[in-house]
């Protein structure tokens, strides 16, 4: 999960993490009381999840509260990439002479830890890297070392800091490292990462994504969930304990296990293609289980998703025997009654197929069809979903 900057700062904070004072304000009237509050020119800041909010005339300096209500005011509401400000952080305004970058995150391909440091912060970075490489230090952290005071002054050596500030900036540089562990995040990054007039060192920006699959030993990262943005159809699903993504497309999609679920995406859409462009509209992995209860929430879900069209149950009955999944599919539909109304393509094999492919058959349900093998299924929902749009 992606962070609010202002979140971020949060944890920042709680690691030690320099930045300047401020709080968040939903509108200008609190803007203009928080800048009030501090007593000092201030940044009024949107807080969407997504960079560049300074280019898109998101951050904006106010000398007194009056200009920050006003700067409030003209942030608000503004669509910055497709995410429409509710939120701004007002924080001190401070003196900046130099901007830095800095970050940590997973390097998934060398199957370790990446600090990324520059002196051309500020700007784009991707722009850095792409213009001027060399002015961008990639340095590998050995994930049993970590990075210590001597290890995180070497990072701000190889981004060419300059001398004056390699021992504040190490110092801040070590605290992120801890922020990034303890909060067992993905990513944490910087940018900028500034230098005062008098050679303090503080975090003017902050980009954290948090790693859900620590979830259950980070129970205070609980309050960052951003409720209002979250998908009414996936919280439903996490709520009844099953894996459901939001996708684009018109086919909805029921498998059992991961790996299925993944490759059923994929025929699905190379079947589509032939019916012009026929798409998964999301996947819901009902995984080993498939009781009669877990397929009708799994129904639910899908078939409460207003752009899918049809549906492709596929099930490779493993521990779980076919005759179990469509005894489970013909009582989620008499669980669902009229709720179910969108065409049903099911592909069963494996253990105990011919029983459940018999039961489905004799319920001969009408939104039901069945198709023995799993791209001629695949084809038949994209044309059915092709049909219905
Ligand atoms: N507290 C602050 N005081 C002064 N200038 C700031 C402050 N916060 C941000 N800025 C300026 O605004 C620019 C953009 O802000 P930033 O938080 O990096 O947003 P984004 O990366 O989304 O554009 C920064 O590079 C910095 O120059
Ligand atoms: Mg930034």
């Amino acid at each position: 999960m992606d962070l609010f900057e202002y979140q971020a700062k949060e944890l920042f904070a709680k690691h030690g993490v320099p930045t300047t004072p401020g709080r968040v304000a939903d509108t200008a009237e609190e803007a203009e009381q928080i800048a009030a509050e501090i007593g000092k020119p201030v940044v009024v800041k949107a807080q969407v999840k997504t960079g560049g909010r300074g280019k898109a005339g998101g951050v904006k300096l106010a000398s007194d509260p009056a200009d920050a209500k006003a700067k409030a005011e003209g942030i608000l509401g503004l669509d910055i990439k497709g995410h429409v400000v509710k939120r701004l952080l007002v924080a001190e305004a401070s003196d900046i002479k130099e901007e830095y970058y800095i970050s940590f995150l997973l390097d998934r391909a060398n199957r370790t830890f990446l600090a990324m440091c520059s002196k051309e912060g500020g700007v784009e970075i991707e722009q850095v890297a792409a213009e001027t490489p060399d002015a961008l230090a990639r340095v590998a952290v050995d994930p049993n070392e970590g990075v210590d005071l001597a290890f995180a002054r070497k990072i701000a050596e190889g981004g060419k800091l300059p001398a004056e500030v390699l021992d504040a900036a190490a110092e801040t540089i070590a605290k992120l490292w801890e922020v990034f562990v303890k909060e067992d995040t993905l990513l944490v990054e910087v940018n900028p990462l500034v230098r005062t007039p008098d050679d303090q060192i503080l975090a003017l920006d902050g980009k954290v994504t948090l790693d859900g699959n620590a979830d259950f030993r980070q129970p205070e990262h609980e309050e960052f969930v951003d409720a209002e943005a979250a998908d009414p159809l996936e919280a439903k699903a996490k709520a009844k304990g099953l894996n459901y993504v939001k996708l684009d497309g018109e086919v909805g999609i029921i498998g059992n296990g991961a790996g299925l679920v993944m490759s059923t995406l994929d025929v699905v859409a190379y079947a589509g293609e032939e019916f012009g462009g026929v798409k998964p509209a999301n996947f819901l992995d009902i995984g080993g289980g498939a009781s009669a209860e877990v397929m009708a929430n799994g129904l639910d879900v899908i078939l409460n998703d207003p752009s899918v069209k049809s549906v492709f149950v596929n099930v490779f009955g493993g521990i779980t025997a076919c005759d179990a999944v469509a005894n489970g599919i013909v009582n989620a539909l008499e669980i669902l009654g009229d709720d179910a109304n969108k065409p049903l393509v099911v592909r069963l094999d494996g253990n105990n197929v011919v029983e459940g492919r018999r039961i489905l058959d004799e319920a001969a349900h009408p939104l039901v069809q069945q198709v023995d093998t799993m791209d001629g299924a695949a084809a038949r929902a994209a044309e059915l979903a092709a049909a219905a749009k």
